[in-house]
Protein backbone atom coordinates (compact mmCIF):
# COMPACT_ATOMS: atom_id res chain seq x y z
CA UNK A 1 0.00 0.00 0.00
CA UNK A 2 0.98 3.89 -0.94
CA UNK A 3 2.21 5.73 2.30
CA UNK A 4 -0.98 8.36 2.67
CA UNK A 5 -0.68 11.58 4.53
CA UNK A 6 -2.60 12.83 6.40
CA UNK A 7 -2.88 16.52 7.83
CA UNK A 8 -5.75 16.64 9.28
CA UNK A 9 -8.08 14.87 11.74
CA UNK A 10 -10.42 13.60 9.33
CA UNK A 11 -8.09 13.30 6.63
CA UNK A 12 -6.65 10.62 9.50
CA UNK A 13 -9.78 9.26 10.38
CA UNK A 14 -10.22 8.35 5.80
CA UNK A 15 -7.15 7.08 5.88
CA UNK A 16 -7.97 4.65 8.85
CA UNK A 17 -11.34 3.97 8.16
CA UNK A 18 -11.29 0.37 6.39
CA UNK A 19 -8.93 -0.67 8.85
CA UNK A 20 -10.76 -0.24 11.53
CA UNK A 21 -13.88 -1.35 10.12
CA UNK A 22 -11.71 -4.36 9.15
CA UNK A 23 -10.42 -5.04 12.37
CA UNK A 24 -6.73 -4.89 11.46
CA UNK A 25 -4.25 -4.27 14.25
CA UNK A 26 -3.22 -1.06 13.74
CA UNK A 27 0.41 0.14 15.14
CA UNK A 28 1.37 3.79 16.26
CA UNK A 29 4.81 5.51 15.54
CA UNK A 30 4.89 8.81 17.64
CA UNK A 31 7.47 11.20 16.46
CA UNK A 32 8.81 15.02 16.36
CA UNK A 33 10.62 13.60 12.66
CA UNK A 34 13.96 14.17 11.18
CA UNK A 35 14.30 11.13 11.35
CA UNK A 36 17.00 8.40 11.63
CA UNK A 37 17.72 4.85 12.29
CA UNK A 38 16.37 5.09 16.17
CA UNK A 39 12.84 5.83 14.68
CA UNK A 40 13.16 3.20 11.61
CA UNK A 41 14.03 0.58 14.55
CA UNK A 42 10.08 1.69 15.70
CA UNK A 43 8.46 1.92 12.35
CA UNK A 44 10.05 -1.87 11.16
CA UNK A 45 9.04 -3.73 14.19
CA UNK A 46 5.58 -1.58 13.44
CA UNK A 47 5.62 -2.98 10.56
CA UNK A 48 6.29 -6.85 11.38
CA UNK A 49 3.85 -6.85 14.54
CA UNK A 50 0.81 -4.92 12.99
CA UNK A 51 -1.25 -4.52 9.54
CA UNK A 52 -1.51 -0.93 9.18
CA UNK A 53 1.47 1.22 10.51
CA UNK A 54 0.83 5.34 11.46
CA UNK A 55 3.56 7.10 11.99
CA UNK A 56 2.85 10.68 13.68
CA UNK A 57 5.45 13.82 12.80
CA UNK A 58 4.61 16.72 15.02
CA UNK A 59 7.12 19.31 17.25
CA UNK A 60 4.76 19.42 19.62
CA UNK A 61 5.28 23.13 21.57
CA UNK A 62 3.88 22.05 24.69
CA UNK A 63 6.60 20.18 25.65
CA UNK A 64 9.47 22.82 24.70
CA UNK A 65 10.36 24.80 27.70
CA UNK A 66 12.13 26.93 25.64
CA UNK A 67 11.78 29.43 22.90
CA UNK A 68 15.12 28.83 21.05
CA UNK A 69 14.57 24.64 21.38
CA UNK A 70 11.54 24.48 19.74
CA UNK A 71 12.68 27.22 16.57
CA UNK A 72 16.00 24.91 15.79
CA UNK A 73 14.27 21.58 16.17
CA UNK A 74 15.51 19.85 12.59
CA UNK A 75 12.53 19.54 10.78
CA UNK A 76 12.94 17.26 7.93
CA UNK A 77 9.85 17.08 6.13
CA UNK A 78 10.64 15.43 2.34
CA UNK A 79 13.04 12.93 3.81
CA UNK A 80 11.02 11.84 6.74
CA UNK A 81 7.93 10.96 4.05
CA UNK A 82 10.42 9.11 1.88
CA UNK A 83 11.97 7.61 4.89
CA UNK A 84 8.90 6.21 5.96
CA UNK A 85 7.70 5.52 2.41
CA UNK A 86 10.97 2.92 2.15
CA UNK A 87 10.13 1.27 5.63
CA UNK A 88 6.42 0.34 4.72
CA UNK A 89 4.65 2.95 6.75
CA UNK A 90 0.92 3.33 5.42
CA UNK A 91 -0.15 6.42 6.90
CA UNK A 92 1.52 9.95 8.00
CA UNK A 93 0.12 12.11 10.23
CA UNK A 94 1.50 15.32 9.90
CA UNK A 95 -0.81 17.73 12.13
CA UNK A 96 -0.24 21.78 12.01
CA UNK A 97 -0.31 23.25 15.77
CA UNK A 98 -3.56 24.66 14.93
CA UNK A 99 -4.91 20.81 14.13
CA UNK A 100 -3.71 19.79 17.62
CA UNK A 101 -4.59 22.83 19.51
CA UNK A 102 -7.03 24.76 18.23
CA UNK A 103 -7.51 26.25 21.23
CA UNK A 104 -6.37 26.79 24.23
CA UNK A 105 -5.43 23.54 26.16
CA UNK A 106 -7.01 23.26 29.16
CA UNK A 107 -7.15 19.98 30.21
CA UNK A 108 -3.41 18.79 30.51
CA UNK A 109 -2.32 15.23 31.70
CA UNK A 110 0.32 15.12 34.76
CA UNK A 111 2.67 12.64 36.03
CA UNK A 112 3.62 14.73 39.04
CA UNK A 113 5.79 12.23 41.12
CA UNK A 114 7.54 10.76 37.91
CA UNK A 115 8.21 13.84 36.33
CA UNK A 116 10.14 15.71 39.29
CA UNK A 117 13.79 13.47 38.48
CA UNK A 118 16.13 13.50 35.51
CA UNK A 119 15.02 15.75 32.68
CA UNK A 120 11.63 16.86 34.44
CA UNK A 121 14.05 18.69 37.25
CA UNK A 122 15.20 20.94 34.73
CA UNK A 123 12.47 20.78 32.15
CA UNK A 124 9.31 22.39 34.07
CA UNK A 125 5.87 21.49 31.89
CA UNK A 126 8.23 19.05 29.43
CA UNK A 127 6.54 15.79 30.62
CA UNK A 128 3.12 17.74 30.82
CA UNK A 129 3.21 18.45 27.35
CA UNK A 130 4.99 14.95 26.43
CA UNK A 131 1.47 13.15 28.03
CA UNK A 132 -1.07 15.31 26.97
CA UNK A 133 0.28 15.11 23.23
CA UNK A 134 0.68 11.30 23.42
CA UNK A 135 -2.79 11.21 25.04
CA UNK A 136 -4.22 13.34 22.14
CA UNK A 137 -2.38 10.60 19.07
CA UNK A 138 -3.28 8.07 20.83
CA UNK A 139 -6.72 8.97 21.04
CA UNK A 140 -6.77 9.93 17.31
CA UNK A 141 -5.40 6.77 15.85
CA UNK A 142 -6.62 4.48 18.44
CA UNK A 143 -3.76 1.93 17.73
CA UNK A 144 -3.38 -1.31 19.41
CA UNK A 145 0.21 -1.26 19.81
CA UNK A 146 2.48 2.27 20.09
CA UNK A 147 6.19 2.21 20.01
CA UNK A 148 8.51 4.61 21.84
CA UNK A 149 12.42 4.14 22.25
CA UNK A 150 14.26 3.39 25.33
CA UNK A 151 16.38 6.13 24.90
CA UNK A 152 13.96 8.83 26.20
CA UNK A 153 13.65 6.54 29.06
CA UNK A 154 11.61 8.65 31.45
CA UNK A 155 9.01 9.52 28.58
CA UNK A 156 8.79 5.77 27.91
CA UNK A 157 8.13 5.03 31.81
CA UNK A 158 5.60 8.03 31.78
CA UNK A 159 3.64 6.51 29.37
CA UNK A 160 3.59 3.33 30.66
CA UNK A 161 2.48 4.38 33.78
CA UNK A 162 -0.01 6.91 31.94
CA UNK A 163 -1.68 4.35 29.61
CA UNK A 164 -2.15 2.11 32.93
CA UNK A 165 -3.35 4.50 35.25
CA UNK A 166 -5.62 6.15 32.59
CA UNK A 167 -7.26 2.96 30.82
CA UNK A 168 -5.54 3.70 27.96
CA UNK A 169 -6.09 0.46 25.74
CA UNK A 170 -2.81 0.71 23.93
CA UNK A 171 -0.03 -1.45 24.29
CA UNK A 172 2.87 0.47 25.25
CA UNK A 173 6.54 -1.22 23.32
CA UNK A 174 9.85 -0.06 24.51
CA UNK A 175 12.37 -0.88 22.21
CA UNK A 176 16.54 -0.76 22.36
CA UNK A 177 18.18 2.37 21.92
CA UNK A 178 19.91 3.03 18.27
CA UNK A 179 23.60 3.52 18.32
CA UNK A 180 26.48 4.78 16.05
CA UNK A 181 28.85 2.41 15.66
CA UNK A 182 31.18 4.76 18.33
CA UNK A 183 27.94 3.95 20.63
CA UNK A 184 26.41 7.46 20.67
CA UNK A 185 22.66 7.50 20.54
CA UNK A 186 20.73 8.25 17.96
CA UNK A 187 19.26 11.71 18.43
CA UNK A 188 17.93 14.02 15.89
CA UNK A 189 19.60 16.19 18.15
CA UNK A 190 22.91 14.98 16.89
CA UNK A 191 22.43 16.87 13.70
CA UNK A 192 23.01 20.02 15.91
CA UNK A 193 26.46 18.88 16.52
CA UNK A 194 29.58 20.85 15.36
CA UNK A 195 32.47 18.28 14.05
CA UNK A 196 34.55 18.92 17.15
CA UNK A 197 31.29 18.16 19.34
CA UNK A 198 30.44 15.28 17.32
CA UNK A 199 33.95 13.58 18.29
CA UNK A 200 33.75 14.07 21.66
CA UNK A 201 29.88 13.09 21.95
CA UNK A 202 30.40 9.09 22.34
CA UNK A 203 31.96 9.48 25.97
CA UNK A 204 28.31 10.30 27.19
CA UNK A 205 27.45 6.86 26.63
CA UNK A 206 30.96 5.32 27.28
CA UNK A 207 30.88 6.80 31.26
CA UNK A 208 27.58 4.97 31.42
CA UNK A 209 28.12 1.84 30.19
CA UNK A 210 31.56 2.20 32.40
CA UNK A 211 29.38 2.66 35.26
CA UNK A 212 26.69 -0.37 34.68
CA UNK A 213 29.91 -2.49 34.27
CA UNK A 214 31.40 -1.10 37.82
CA UNK A 215 27.76 -1.96 39.06
CA UNK A 216 27.66 -5.70 37.65
CA UNK A 217 31.19 -5.79 39.45
CA UNK A 218 29.65 -5.30 42.62
CA UNK A 219 30.09 -1.32 43.38
CA UNK A 220 26.98 -1.00 44.54
CA UNK A 221 27.57 2.91 46.43
CA UNK A 222 25.71 5.40 44.33
CA UNK A 223 27.58 8.36 45.51
CA UNK A 224 30.62 7.21 44.59
CA UNK A 225 29.57 5.85 40.76
CA UNK A 226 27.88 9.20 40.34
CA UNK A 227 31.01 11.13 41.81
CA UNK A 228 33.41 8.67 39.11
CA UNK A 229 31.05 8.97 36.63
CA UNK A 230 30.93 12.79 36.73
CA UNK A 231 34.86 13.19 36.63
CA UNK A 232 35.07 11.61 33.79
CA UNK A 233 32.68 13.62 32.03
CA UNK A 234 33.96 16.91 33.21
CA UNK A 235 37.59 16.23 32.53
CA UNK A 236 36.37 16.61 28.79
CA UNK A 237 35.67 20.63 28.91
CA UNK A 238 33.29 20.77 26.47
CA UNK A 239 30.70 18.96 28.34
CA UNK A 240 28.16 20.49 30.56
CA UNK A 241 26.27 18.10 32.65
CA UNK A 242 23.18 18.58 33.36
CA UNK A 243 22.94 15.23 35.64
CA UNK A 244 23.99 12.13 35.96
CA UNK A 245 21.85 9.83 38.34
CA UNK A 246 21.29 6.11 39.14
CA UNK A 247 17.42 5.36 39.93
CA UNK A 248 15.11 2.52 40.33
CA UNK A 249 13.35 1.90 37.12
CA UNK A 250 9.93 1.79 37.96
CA UNK A 251 9.51 5.11 40.40
CA UNK A 252 12.90 6.95 39.09
CA UNK A 253 13.71 7.65 42.72
CA UNK A 254 17.49 7.78 42.85
CA UNK A 255 18.82 4.86 44.91
CA UNK A 256 21.65 5.32 47.02
CA UNK A 257 22.86 1.69 46.97
CA UNK A 258 22.32 -0.51 44.25
CA UNK A 259 20.81 -3.91 45.36
CA UNK A 260 18.39 -4.42 42.85
CA UNK A 261 18.44 -3.80 38.79
CA UNK A 262 18.65 0.26 38.49
CA UNK A 263 18.76 2.43 35.35
CA UNK A 264 21.51 4.54 35.30
CA UNK A 265 20.30 8.17 33.09
CA UNK A 266 22.76 11.20 32.09
CA UNK A 267 22.10 14.18 30.44
CA UNK A 268 24.89 16.97 29.72
CA UNK A 269 25.08 19.95 27.49
CA UNK A 270 28.06 19.89 24.17
CA UNK A 271 27.30 23.85 23.39
CA UNK A 272 23.70 24.67 23.36
CA UNK A 273 22.54 20.46 22.49
CA UNK A 274 21.42 18.69 25.05
CA UNK A 275 22.40 14.77 24.73
CA UNK A 276 20.51 12.20 26.85
CA UNK A 277 21.35 8.88 27.19
CA UNK A 278 20.76 6.01 29.51
CA UNK A 279 21.63 2.32 30.73
CA UNK A 280 20.14 -0.74 32.67
CA UNK A 281 22.02 -1.89 35.33
CA UNK A 282 21.82 -5.04 37.64
CA UNK A 283 24.20 -5.99 40.85
CA UNK A 284 26.20 -9.24 40.91
CA UNK A 285 23.65 -12.22 42.07
O1 LIG B 1 9.93 11.24 21.62
C1 LIG B 1 9.40 12.09 20.88
O2 LIG B 1 9.77 12.26 19.72
C2 LIG B 1 8.27 12.94 21.43
O3 LIG B 1 8.47 13.26 22.77
C3 LIG B 1 6.89 12.30 21.22
C4 LIG B 1 6.74 11.01 21.98
C5 LIG B 1 6.65 12.06 19.74
C6 LIG B 1 5.80 13.26 21.72
O4 LIG B 1 5.85 14.48 21.05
Amino acid sequence: MALRRADTISQLDDALSDARRGGQRIGCVPTMGALHAGHTSLLDRARAECDLVVATLFVNPLQFDRADDLTNYPRTMEDDRAICERHGTDVLFCPTPEVMYPGPQLVTVDATPLEGFLCGATRPGHFRGVATVVTKLLNLVAPERAYFGQKDFQQLVIIRTMVRDLNIGVEIVGCETVRDDDGLALSSRNALLSPNQRAVAPLLAAVLNDTSSAVAAGNGDASKLIAAARATLSAEPQFEIDYFEIVDPGTLEPVSTVTAPVRIAAAAYLGTTRLIDNVAASPPD
